[in-house]
């Protein structure tokens, strides 16, 4: 129908105001294609910038490690409070209740377990599966320095050009063998070559002399791994410390799962994370939301 007269026409086409073009909100990810943003935006909240991922994914070499020997039991009741949950397609299609609103980063290599050479890994899942697996990035261990350094560089690089095929991003996870030095330079190194070649995201440790010079010299975000269980309070420190010094998040497990209280404690680092809270302040949150339980 035509309208009813010009002007009305010029009001609706609001011809003086210019369309807004925004610059994406992660670091280095503004000239990705528009379902990577989509998915990156459905693992970092795109409000305070950062995701708390959960990771579970410890079996796919290790077992039924102490904390994930049930997931159905200790891990869903986690769930309302991730971002994310990072975990294997085996436990996402047996464990995972498919109408969950979460984002899911898949680990997609694998192939050696804790009795031989870790860094020996290979991709272990097609790029079609995580594609029906509906996920929202893909995660490939890369051994920088390791006995399969470059093996494990170049699964990485794989899965790079094929989840940019279909728009999804591919997370590094810088693992650092046990005789290796955990040290800002090495971090420096490792995520740094990630980066360069192509990963989206990548996750590594926090360590306390010098982490915001791997933020710094890395061009795209950070999210930490939790590492060994330590004390909730430390636990938070360091994840407050990496927020600080520019993580765009955590991508942790133990200090989540084997905490005493692991929903109270999931929900005190979403504060450190989400809300810049201090970890003393977040320690207490833990405590009352524990005893509150109890
Ligand atoms: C195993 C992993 C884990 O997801 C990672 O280590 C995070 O878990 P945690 O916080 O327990 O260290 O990538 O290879």
């Amino acid at each position: 129908m035509p309208d009813i007269d010009g002007t009305n026409e010029a009001k609706q086409y609001f011809t003086d105001v210019p369309q807004k073009s925004e610059s994406y909100f992660l670091k280095g990810s503004n000239s990705l294609d528009w379902g990577m943003k989509n998915r990156l935006g459905r693992i970092f909240n795109p409000v305070s910038g950062k995701t708390v991922m959960l990771a579970i994914d410890h079996g796919y070499f290790q077992g039924p490690t102490t904390g994930l020997e049930r997931i159905d039991l200790n891990i869903l009741p986690l769930e309302p409070y991730a971002d994310t949950l990072m975990l294997t397609r085996g436990i996402l299609r047996s464990i995972i209740p498919p109408d969950t609103q979460k984002s899911i980063v898949l680990r997609v290599s694998g192939g050696t377990s804790i009795l031989k050479e870790l860094s020996n890994e290979d991709l272990a899942v097609d790029i079609e599966d995580a594609i029906r697996l509906n996920v929202s990035a893909m995660a490939v261990q890369v051994f920088i320095g390791g006995e399969h350094e470059r093996e494990s560089i170049i699964n990485m690089t794989k899965m790079v050009d094929r989840g940019t095929r279909y728009g999804i991003p591919t997370l590094a996870v810088t693992a650092v063998g046990k005789d290796m030095v955990r040290d800002a330079k090495y971090f420096r190194l490792a995520t740094r070559i990630c980066a360069e070649l192509g990963a989206h995201y990548i996750k590594t440790y926090y360590v306390p002399e010098g982490f915001e010079t791997v933020t710094a010299s890395c061009p795209v975000p950070i999210v930490i791994a939790g590492g060994k269980k330590l004390f909730e309070l430390d636990a938070l420190k360091m994840a407050y410390r990496s927020i600080q010094e520019g993580a765009a998040g955590v991508d942790m497990g133990r200090n989540i799962f084997q905490s005493h209280s692991p929903i109270a404690m999931i929900q005190a680092v979403r504060a450190v994370v989400h809300d810049s809270e201090t970890p003393e302040k977040a320690f207490d949150l833990y405590n009352t939301l524990k005893n509150k339980k109890s």
